[in-house]
């Protein structure tokens, strides 16, 4: 624990989303909030502003930090702020940013990009690729659920995901619930037809789901769970699931998938689908 949460903003909307959920973060956490926007010397509005290279955008930094810093202040009056502007390529920067805080919290989208997307370039670049756990933020939350999700699968990953999701849910008197879905085997159609096979792989996915929650029920006693342990595509119930919370929490890698893929599929569908902030967590080279 470093004690610092730290938010990049470029001064759009979904940024200042992100600055409001990283300050009501820091404060549940009791952690300090630096706030930091990267100023790309090569970014186009050097050449827009007009008002000589340098000086035009480190100003609209200037400008954006000390917005940022006023509305977190607002949300949170008594959290310790600091801001940076730092130069560089803005996933470069808040990745090494990211090595010495507790979370990074970003924007799903910034000023720039292709207005259909739901995600922009600085996510993509950062969930599964920064130290420590990455919050996509998307809108301002308008209705407190008191519920995080959190989705799991045995993965290491995934149990770096429980522990962060356990321990917001403990900070915020939440509730949590854990979602554990799974998909069942390829099955020849004469086996899909006998249900006692059907009742065994049910039972056996509910007890691996139940052996898995065990030690984070054990070390949050206070924190109240919700089971949900369903048969279906975990994106689409974790998306589900995002409807009535405030936080979805997913490891940045699964059981399945590629080994070489920094993010998995799961993460990936969350990020675009989600209805609330995500966070993305993988382990951290301590922590393997
Ligand atoms: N210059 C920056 N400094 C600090 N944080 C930034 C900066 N640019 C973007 N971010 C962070 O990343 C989030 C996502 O912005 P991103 O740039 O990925 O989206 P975009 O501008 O819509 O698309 P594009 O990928 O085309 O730039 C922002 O909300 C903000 O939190
Ligand atoms: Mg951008």
């Amino acid at each position: 624990m470093t004690g610092q949460i730290v938010v990049g903003t470029d001064g759009s909307a979904p940024a200042t989303a992100a600055v409001e959920w990283a300050a009501e973060d820091a404060a549940h956490s009791g952690a300090a909030l630096k706030i930091v926007y990267v100023h790309e010397p090569w970014n186009s509005l050097v050449l827009l502003s007009g008002t000589g290279e340098e000086n035009g955008s480190t100003e609209y930094g200037h400008r954006v930090l000390a917005a940022a810093a006023q509305r977190a202040r607002d949300h949170a009056p008594d959290i310790k702020i600091t801001t940076a502007l730092a130069t560089g390529a803005v996933v470069e920067r808040l990745k090494s940013e990211s090595e010495r805080a507790d979370a990074l919290v970003i924007g799903s989208r910034g000023v720039g990009g292709f207005a259909g997307l739901a995600l922009g370039s600085v996510g993509l670049g950062l969930a599964g690729h920064a130290a420590g756990p990455v919050v996509v933020v998307r809108a301002p939350a308008r209705t407190a659920h008191g519920v995080i999700v959190a989705g799991f699968d045995g993965s290491e990953h995934s149990q770096v995901a429980l522990e962060y999701a356990f321990a917001r849910a403990q900070q915020r008197g939440s509730r949590l619930r854990a979602v554990y879905a799974w998909q069942m085997p390829m099955l020849s159609p004469y086996a899909l037809g006998y249900s006692p096979l059907l009742r065994s792989v049910f039972a056996e996915e509910t007890e691996t789901a139940r052996r898995l929650l065990a030690p984070y029920r054990e070390k949050y006693p206070d924190v109240a769970v919700e089971e949900s342990i369903v048969c279906d595509h975990p994106v689409r119930v974790l998306s589900d699931a995002s409807r009535q919370a405030d936080l979805i929490v997913v490891g940045s890698r699964g059981l399945g998938g590629f080994g070489s893929a920094v993010l998995g599929s799961v993460g990936h569908g969350v990020l675009h689908r989600a209805h609330c902030p995500v966070a993305v967590v993988r382990p951290r080279p301590d922590e393997r």
